[in-house]
């Protein structure tokens, strides 16, 4: 089994490299990555003198790099390759729209000329939009609300009319907001553990009361593999958590744990443009696939603190350089208004 993944060197495509190189002795990966900011060698250093793996530097969105990845033949694509962060797409959104949607393009025309077995696209549970109550469904409309998730609703729509159109043997996986080591600490939960070992404050945007739904990246990995080698070609599979907790919530247990204390570790600030409340997905279509989420949410969240604690080395260098000039662009106007 040959599989070409794309943005391995991300967070959740790093842990999916590693699980597979671990727990199926015959598949072969090349992994295709950009090395943009969030995509670090020093995620994949440990899998590098594995035979089974290779690296190639490339875009998603210069066919020529692709095809070069896919050689004489893979038997499947599994697409991590993103920008992902919705505070900079706020800042930022075309570099979105290229690699979203034009980038997912330029991979489906390559699954299009050449016959691989099989196309995953790693997608997110934000292309449904805010969801006040109950939990979306694979069925459900979308209703994107940032440019960040209005650019994977974009690729998810190319994925389904080329399966429409082409029959191109896609599948598509929306998992929930994901944590664990190796994250770039520009998310909540990374950026929150970092700042508070620094015995800085936290900006909580606005009230604190918007809910997202936490998986741990393991579990993430291990639902886009059950999806790869279970889930039926043309399908959309939800990879949910089932750990639906407000941010105050998270913040909360995050002081608690690196002995913090509330009222001199959290600055309210302004809250992000469009933000949506709550995000919750009905992952039972992937449960019945035989997947499940095995980390406890509280245990995940504590090894996770651990890890940043243990691993100063691998986040320090992330949080100089072009990550202080995103922190000063997003944050600095935030903290003075909320003032
Ligand atoms: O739901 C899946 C999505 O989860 C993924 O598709 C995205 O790639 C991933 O970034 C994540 O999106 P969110 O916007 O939910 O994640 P983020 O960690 O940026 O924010 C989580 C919540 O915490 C959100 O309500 C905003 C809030 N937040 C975030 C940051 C960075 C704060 O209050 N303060 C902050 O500084």
């Amino acid at each position: 089994m040959r599989l070409l993944v794309t943005g391995g060197l991300g967070f959740i495509g790093s842990h999916f490299v590693r699980l597979i190189l671990k727990e199926r002795p015959e598949y072969g990966i090349v992994n295709l990555d950009a090395m943009t900011y969030a995509g670090n060698p020093a995620n994949c250093a440990d899998l590098e003198t594995d035979p089974r793996y290779r690296f190639a530097k490339g875009n998603i969105c210069d066919r020529a790099a692709v095809e070069e990845a896919v050689g004489d033949g893979v038997d499947a694509i599994v697409n991590f390759a993103a920008e992902t962060h919705v505070d900079r797409s706020i800042l930022n959104p075309e570099d979105f729209i290229r690699t979203d949607v034009l980038g997912t393009h330029v991979l489906l025309e390559v699954v299009r000329k050449f016959t691989i077995g099989r196309f995953l696209q790693v997608s997110t549970d934000e292309v449904y939009g805010d969801v006040p109550s109950g939990a979306s469904a694979e069925e459900d409309a979308l209703r994107p609300r940032s440019p960040y998730s209005a650019s994977k609703a974009g690729g998810d729509l190319q994925v389904l009319a080329y399966w429409a159109t082409y029959q191109a043997p896609v599948l598509i996986t929306r998992g929930s907001n994901t944590y664990g080591p190796y994250q770039y600490p520009e998310k909540l939960i990374p950026l929150f553990i970092t700042n508070l070992i620094d015995d800085q404050p936290v900006p909580l945007y606005g009230d604190g009361k918007q809910e997202r739904d936490w998986l741990h990246v393991e579990d993430h990995a291990r639902g886009i593999l059950e999806v790869l080698e279970r889930g039926e070609i043309g399908n959309i599979y939800n990879i949910g958590g089932g750990n639906n907790r407000t941010n105050l919530e998270i913040t909360q247990l995050l002081i608690r744990g690196l002995n913090r204390s509330a009222d001199t570790h959290v600055t309210h600030v302004l809250d992000r443009e469009g933000h949506d409340r709550r995000y919750a997905l009905d992952s039972g279509k992937t449960r019945r696939l035989g997947w499940k989420p095995r980390v406890v949410f509280e245990n995940g969240l504590r090894t996770t603190i651990e890890w940043y604690q243990a691993n100063e080395s691998w986040w320090r260098p992330l949080r100089s350089g072009e990550f202080k000039d995103y922190f000063s662009r997003q944050y600095t106007h935030r903290l003075v208004i909320a003032q």
